[in-house]
């Protein structure tokens, strides 16, 4: 099967800002693609090319197809639509009209809770009503590959819960879901495939297993009398720190570490140990940050 897509070698500058310097990736057909990245990454910008709204002559192939060719395609973006004198249910009919394979509008709306909302109008919707309709017509659509765009921003706790577990239930239709956030954490249960977006390139392109095991340190601090400086000889020592009595050691392999600071344990006190979280590796990458205990 060909992949759902193929990014290859991609740039693109607004005026003479270049915001993709060099962008290449490839997802198959029913996976979930998490694509992280800061803010100003090009996250959108790359949504935008890929859904053929914003035109580049590099090579990029959506279901087989050249950008917006493909009929089978959706998108949820970035804010509101503000739409005066349409209701909830119109604006469903009509995507459900744009669509070779729509599901119905009233079965969408009763799935996410929102059959109330059929009669209204949307310029009477909250932010978070919106957005939920916003996600309501991806899913009317039926399209076999969908591009969602921060689609959590605004929504609460249980907003988020539903969510998620729409895009579940997309997933096991065997639909290609690629979704924009800021966190790590939102998107790790549910992407077969995170991408990390940094300065115009893919810095990361894996799973969420090959990040931790790539990125994943353990933060390691005590209290001793000793010397600091003889501990940057035990295994797989990254960075040290030493305040007073207080040591901090990042490592990439904690046990290992650990197993060679044993000879020193009637000297140590306070020994804790912690895991980099998602939002740490993050950071890692992101800003380049590699000895975690070297800076704060
Ligand atoms: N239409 C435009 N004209 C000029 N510059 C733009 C335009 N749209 C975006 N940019 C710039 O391109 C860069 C990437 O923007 P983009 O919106 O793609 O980032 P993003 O990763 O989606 O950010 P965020 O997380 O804030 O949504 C930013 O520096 C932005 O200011
Ligand atoms: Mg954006």
């Amino acid at each position: 099967m060909t992949n759902a897509i193929i990014v290859n070698n991609l740039k693109f500058n607004y005026g003479n800002q270049q915001v993709l310097q060099d962008v290449s990736f490839e997802v198959q057909p029913g996976k979930v693609v998490g694509l992280i990245g800061e803010n100003g990454a090009g996250k959108t910008t790359l949504l935008k090319i890929l859904l053929g709204l914003l035109k580049t002559n590099m090579k990029v192939s959506i279901l087989g197809h050249r950008p917006g060719m493909s009929q089978s395609v959706a998108s949820m973006f970035q804010g509101d639509l503000k739409l005066p004198g349409v209701k909830v249910g119109e604006i469903l009919a009509e995507v459900a009209a744009q669509y070779p394979n729509p599901k119905a509008p009233q079965t969408v709306l009763k799935e996410l809770n929102l059959s109330d909302l059929a009669h209204h109008y949307l310029n009477d919707l909250s932010g978070e009503q919106l957005r939920r309709v916003t996600f309501a017509m991806t899913l009317v659509s039926n399209a076999s590959l969908i591009f969602l765009d921060e689609p959590t921003v605004g929504m609460d706790v249980n907003a988020r819960q539903d969510f998620w577990i729409n895009v579940d239930r997309m997933k096991n239709e065997g639909k290609t879901i690629l979704i924009t956030s800021h966190y790590l954490e939102e998107i790790q249960q549910t992407a077969d495939q995170i991408l990390i977006l940094k300065d115009g390139k893919i810095e990361f392109d894996g799973t969420l297993n090959e990040l931790q095991k790539q990125y994943l340190t353990t933060q390691i601090s005590f209290e001793t009398k000793r010397e600091g400086s003889i501990f940057r000889k035990l295994t797989q020592v990254q960075a040290i720190k030493q305040t007073g009595n207080k040591i901090k050691i990042s490592s990439t392999n904690g046990d290992a570490t650990l197993r060679d600071l044993v000879p020193y344990l009637e000297e140590i006190q306070h020994l804790n140990i912690i895991d980099a979280s998602l939002e740490n590796i993050f950071q890692t990458i992101t800003r380049g940050e590699k000895n975690n205990a070297e800076d704060d």
